[in-house]
């Protein structure tokens, strides 16, 4: 163990780690001999999807004393999406440092993590990967369906739904109000197929939690009974020194960018996953996600893309059965925190509402995984999901609407003389991992009002910053290299021509490489490269990396394994 040199013999140094840890355990607990586990957990009563996580925590604790092993609760920085401002995202690396940090400072033989709300499961993952030693995840599951005036209430896509409705007259701000209160039924994080339901369903892909697991309501007993047995299974872990770098193979990726496609989940999980795979090694790009994942069909009817949410998921079969139907594309040689191929956790799963989870001849969309676009506004790519976007923009030629921050975007979108119409483009700049540090949700901009008062619902936008899982639109996100640092996208200029080809995979200003080469950055762009003088924010815009990469910082690429320096 581990933890023996902490805890074993009869030291100077053993008796003081030992007399300070006893506080009521029996002699046994600390003879070096009992795998010492620590529960990584997100609660927080800022972080609302995470708040219930302290009672999943109690079940894991007893599944570790089941099984021999000893727990301890770790408490996490935690980030709620929802309140946390600029931008969630700031702070994932933060996360991811200080899980690696202190699971590698502590007498520790392995780890739980848990999580929920979008960044917390993938920067727990990135911080127990650089580790490296055995480590398991739970999510802390969706939340409870909510409904509004009959009609399912999806959180995050109704708010987008809504707010248009209200800017576009066929929605009254009472109604508005009144189904806020509907939208949060119950304890959770967000019940569509955003961010945190596709990463607790790339986690259960990456073979990093129990299978089955994923998606299980955060009401449900049997998230509580999944805890309970995730306690066992990461002492028994432990004993077998199953590791992250075992599990999370490239194989491993390979089965989440299926799943990716299948689910219909969040580009967000595109940075997330690109990051993982740089600390541990893997050799993942960005164009492996539109390899492997573009041409997966759409099999989950779940909101933005769909009519469904995650109750109705987990009712109809959950992860498991959608993936029995896409088995063929599966890596069959990846295992899971079992020990056994992931494939092995499907054979039994069954669909039970059809309507719910499509079949593999009969899917929502035939292909529907995430498109990775280049061309001379992208040379380092751009991401699009199919699934969220109209058809009938993904060909599509417009002029440029330009706005160089979110602040001008506000400030100008309903002016009544903007020059926009139904075929324009709008381009929002300055809101990548360095010029916006964080890297913010803000691609899917609001459409202009006098276009949402004659019907128009969609436009094609463009962004190097990221959008909300729970959005939809045909929305080019990710582009890189941002504009902020200077490239391609901060010399456009209003009215030029902007072409997107989605089955070509090319996004393109009409004009010639030696005036785009020849063209200046926006002063604006200039002046965005953000400036920040201390703290966590100035180390992140010196280190950060951008979006193709995965947006980690630099320094903590790789891995950094379990030894301390130092006694
Ligand atoms: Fe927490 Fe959506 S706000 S998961």
């Amino acid at each position: 163990m581990r933890s023996a040199d902490w805890f074993g013999g009869n030291t100077k140094d053993s008796y003081l780690h030992r007399a300070w840890m006893r506080r009521g355990n029996p002699d046994s607990t600390l003879t070096g001999k009992r795998p010492q586990i620590a529960i990584l957990n997100t609660a927080s009563d800022l972080a609302p999807c995470n708040m219930h996580l302290n009672e999943v925590a109690q079940s894991v604790k007893n599944g570790i004393w089941e099984a021999g092993g000893v727990p301890y609760n770790l408490p996490m920085v935690s980030l709620g999406e929802s309140n946390v401002r600029p931008t969630a995202m700031l702070w994932r690396n933060m996360v991811a440092m200080a899980a690696e940090e202190m699971i590698r400072a502590n007498p520790v033989d392995g780890v739980v993590l848990l999580g929920g709300c979008d960044k917390t499961i993938p920067a727990l993952l990135m911080g127990a990967s650089s580790v490296n030693l055995p480590a398991i995840v739970i999510s802390g599951g969706p939340m409870l369906n909510g409904t509004f005036k009959g009609k399912l209430l999806g959180c995050g896509t109704g708010v987008w739904k809504f707010s248009e409705e209200v800017r576009a007259g066929k929605m009254s701000q009472e109604d508005f109000y009144n189904s806020e209160k509907s939208m949060i039924r119950s304890k959770g994080h967000c019940n569509t197929m955003g961010t945190a339901s596709t990463m607790s369903s790339m986690a259960e892909l990456l073979g990093m939690s129990l299978p089955g697991l994923a998606g299980v309501p955060a009401p449900d007993s049997r998230l509580l009974q999944g805890a309970h047995e995730s306690g066992v299974r990461i002492v028994e872990m432990v004993e077998e020194n199953l590791k992250p770098s075992d599990i999370m193979t490239k194989g491993a990726f390979h089965n989440a960018i299926v799943a990716l496609g299948a689910i219909g989940g969040s580009t967000n999980a595109v940075v997330h996953l690109l990051a993982m795979a740089g600390r541990l090694g893997v050799d993942l790009s960005l164009d492996d996600f539109d390899r492997i994942g573009s041409h997966i069909p759409l099999l989950v009817n779940l909101q933005p893309a769909g009519e469904f949410l995650m109750e109705d998921l987990f009712r109809a079969g959950g992860l498991t059965a959608v993936m029995k139907e896409v088995e063929r594309h599966l890596d069959r040689t990846a295992i899971t925190v079992t020990g056994k191929p992931y494939v092995d956790s499907i054979q039994n799963a069954e669909i039970f509402d059809e309507i719910v989870i499509k079949k593999y001849d009969a899917p929502l969309q035939p292909e529907a995984g995430i498109a990775v676009l280049r061309g001379n506004i992208a040379p380092d790519g751009a991401v699009i999901k199919p699934a969220a976007a109209s058809k009938e923009l993904l060909v599509h030629t417009g002029k440029a609407v330009i706005f160089e921050s979110i602040e001008d975007f506000h400030a100008r979108i309903d002016d009544p003389n903007l020059d926009v119409d139904e075929n324009s483009v709008l381009v929002l700049r300055g809101c990548g991992p360095k010029g916006y540090p964080g890297m913010p949700e803000v691609s899917n901009m609001a459409l202009p009002k006098k276009l949402l008062e004659k019907g128009i619902v969609d436009l094609v936008r463009i962004c190097d910053g990221r959008m909300s899982g729970t959005a939809f639109g045909t929305v080019v996100l990710h582009v890189s290299p941002e504009g902020a640092l200077g490239g391609p996208l901060a010399k456009l200029q209003n009215g030029d021509v902007i072409e997107l080809n989605v089955p070509a995979r090319t996004l393109n200003v009409k004009i010639s490489d030696a005036e785009l080469a020849a063209r200046t950055p926006s002063a604006a762009m200039v002046a965005a490269l953000a400036d920040s003088d201390r703290g966590w924010e100035r180390l992140y815009i010196d280190h950060v990396e951008q979006s193709h990469l995965g947006a980690d910082l630099d320094f903590l690429r790789g891995a950094s394994g379990s030894k301390t320096p130092r006694e």
